[in-house]
């Protein structure tokens, strides 16, 4: 029996599966010839052109140029949201040449992040995959701006020459606000996103790929899809939250810290090696310097770049906090204690926005002079009180005697009060993975590339050799993401392919749809009502035309955007859908964050009824 995919809602798979699924069907019925079979054991299919793993930073960059080359893309991400590492990401993007080094004077080029790479990677990298990223970082800023990013604040990361980390204004963090753009692109591209949708096998038949199997899961429900299509990009991460299969590698790494997400466990991997594909340097793991013990935060190396300094439980600096993770990591491991702190004075915290969170969580212990520090931190005040003045010194003269650190040394500690966080290493990121080439195409163990199979991001191996610059994972995502989906698109519309639907379909199609059973309860007007989330006030409008529910707009949130795009995105629309808040389910992973909209919205209708 044959269903178009507007029938999936009506199969109980729903809403929150397909992202904007209220709007999808309709854009694809209308548009595409895309069909769902439904066979005696339940197995849906679906037909597409590019089908996408991975809904991060990669694997949005891939659905969003293969889109704009003209295929219909469809985007599976196992979690109940988009965003992967990259949401945690949180220095910056590498680039070399941009106008925004530019405007601040500084004379990087694509050759030093080349030869920083290389350095830093021990030349163990695929010096092809590392000419083309730093070749093509520029270029992705660009693209990223024109996207709506802001990448304009330039900073200093490990082990690079030059500042070339960009970031937000303010050094604010770059990963949710990377994620947030690039999700909105997708969404007015009308890309389909099923969430909670885990691929489980890439289909290999008459010698290439002719698409993927996955299981969707809600409310507890699987269902079976084969999802056909010419090309197949997996960009589902590394294995950074997969202590069995990292320890495999790496048995030193046993009962470390990670600061990955529970979704980085390395399927992607696993489902590209049953086809054959081969894996470079799938044994380099690197720990991250500065992660908070108790909660596996990761301390951005960018609170280092623009000033900060470790000192261990005696209060005495021990390295250049400016090197590369590993030889930071180990001397932090080296310390009596095995942790350290960060320390750093206001004028640090102003110049660099990412603090604000680690004070909003918690995580920093302050004094107003660098001795009432040392006492908070049960050191002593004496020996902090002098490294404190031997750093300031070194900052002002530019030269630091004692460990040869040359980078984020532009701020003198003079302004009170003093910070200081706990940190010890951390599992940070995977560098080996499945083999590619510069067109992002997946390479076998007999050196042929597997056709109509490509990869991008943590999942691939080569780019970072036996240790990753800081900034160089958005560089390398965003580059070969973006390659992979020129790419597959190239190849599957080399046949004419199903095609990519337009923007002014999908905002037509997007007006969010009453239930038809629902009958106008609500007095007109715009109604205002606001509740607490996780983060602080959620305040929404709720405008009622006609007795029903029009619109929810959210007027100020402060929870994290790439989750609370699920919201917006899912569970406004069921709101308004349902005419109530009733019998909707919360976002999953985003209760407190749902029954906060829930309740701000019931609070905006209490006068309305
Ligand atoms: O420390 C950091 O902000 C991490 C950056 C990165 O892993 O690239």
């Amino acid at each position: 029996m044959k269903k178009l995919l507007s029938t999936i809602a009506c199969l109980g798979l729903s809403v929150s599966l397909l992202t904007g699924c209220a709007s999808t069907p309709t854009q694809v019925e209308k548009e595409v010839t895309t069909e769902v079979t439904e066979s005696a054991q339940e197995t849906l299919t679906l037909e597409t052109d590019v089908i996408v793993i991975g809904a991060g930073g990669g694997g949005l960059s891939a659905a969003i140029e293969a889109h704009d080359a003209g295929a219909h893309v469809i985007l599976v991400e196992k979690m109940p949201f988009v965003g992967g590492n990259t949401a945690r990401a949180t220095g910056g993007l590498n680039a070399a040449g941009t106008t925004f080094q530019k405007e601040a004077g500084i004379e990087d080029t694509v050759e030093v992040h080349y030869t920083d790479t290389m350095k830093g990677g021990e030349e163990l990298n695929d010096p092809e995959l590392v000419k083309f990223m730093t070749e093509n970082a520029a270029d992705a800023v660009a693209w990223l701006t024109d996207l709506g990013a802001d990448l304009s604040d330039v900073g200093s990361l490990g082990g690079a020459s030059f500042k070339r980390a960009h970031r937000p204004t303010g050094g604010a963090p770059v990963g949710d606000h990377l994620v947030n753009v690039l999700y909105q692109n997708t969404e007015q591209r009308g890309i389909d996103t099923m969430l909670n949708t885990e691929a489980t096998e890439v289909i290999y038949e008459n010698d290439k790929v002719t698409g993927i199997k996955a299981i969707a899961t809600e409310n507890g429900e699987k269902t079976s899809y084969i999802i056909k299509a010419d090309a197949v990009v997996i960009a589902s991460g590394g294995f950074g939250n997969n202590p069995e299969l990292y320890t495999k590698y790496q048995p030193q790494l046993d009962g470390f810290i990670s600061t990955n997400q529970p979704g980085a466990t390395g399927d992607g991997i696993i489902l590209a090696e049953a086809l054959g594909a081969a894996l470079d340097d799938i044994e380099q793991i690197q720990i991250h310097p500065t992660v908070h013990p108790e909660t596996a935060a990761l301390i951005t190396e960018a609170v280092r770049g623009n000033g900060a300094i470790l000192v261990n439980t005696k209060g005495e600096r021990f390295t250049d906090e400016m090197s590369t993770r590993d030889k930071v990591s180990a001397a932090v491991l080296e310390q009596e204690d095995q942790y350290a702190y960060l320390v750093f004075d206001q004028g640090v915290r102003e110049s660099l926005k990412a603090i604000e969170k680690y004070v909003a969580q918690g995580l920093t212990t302050e004094g107003e002079t660098p001795e009432a520090l040392a006492t908070a931190l049960g050191m002593d005040a004496d020996t902090l009180k002098a490294t404190i003045a031997a750093w300031n010194d070194s900052v002002k003269s530019g030269i630091d005697a004692a460990f040869g650190r040359s980078a984020g040394m532009d701020i003198a500690f003079e302004k009170a009060p003093y910070y200081a966080i706990k940190i010890a290493p951390g599992v940070h990121h995977t560098m080996g993975g499945i083999k590619i080439n510069t067109n992002a195409e997946v390479v076998n163990t007999d050196g042929n590339i597997i056709p109509g199979l490509f990869a991008a991001g943590e999942v691939t191996g080569g780019v970072h050799g036996a240790e990753r610059l800081g900034g160089n994972a958005l560089a390398d995502i965003i580059v070969f993401g973006r390659q992979a989906g020129t790419k597959a698109a190239t190849l599957a519309m080399a046949d004419g392919g199903i095609g990519a639907t337009t923007v002014s379909e999908k905002e037509e199609a997007s007006t969010p749809k009453i239930n038809e059973t629902a009958t106008a309860s609500f007095k007109d007007g715009v109604y205002q009502g606001e509740a607490t989330g996780n983060n602080g006030t959620i305040k929404v409008e709720v405008t009622v035309k006609d007795g029903f529910i029009d619109t929810i707009e959210v007027l100020e949130h402060h929870e994290t955007s790439s989750i609370f795009m699920s919201i917006q995105n899912d569970l406004i629309p069921d709101i308004i859908y349902n005419q109530s808040t009733e019998g909707i389910d919360a976002v999953t992973g985003a209760s407190n964050s749902s029954t906060a909209v829930f309740e701000a919205v019931n609070s905006a209708l209490t006068t309305a009824k």
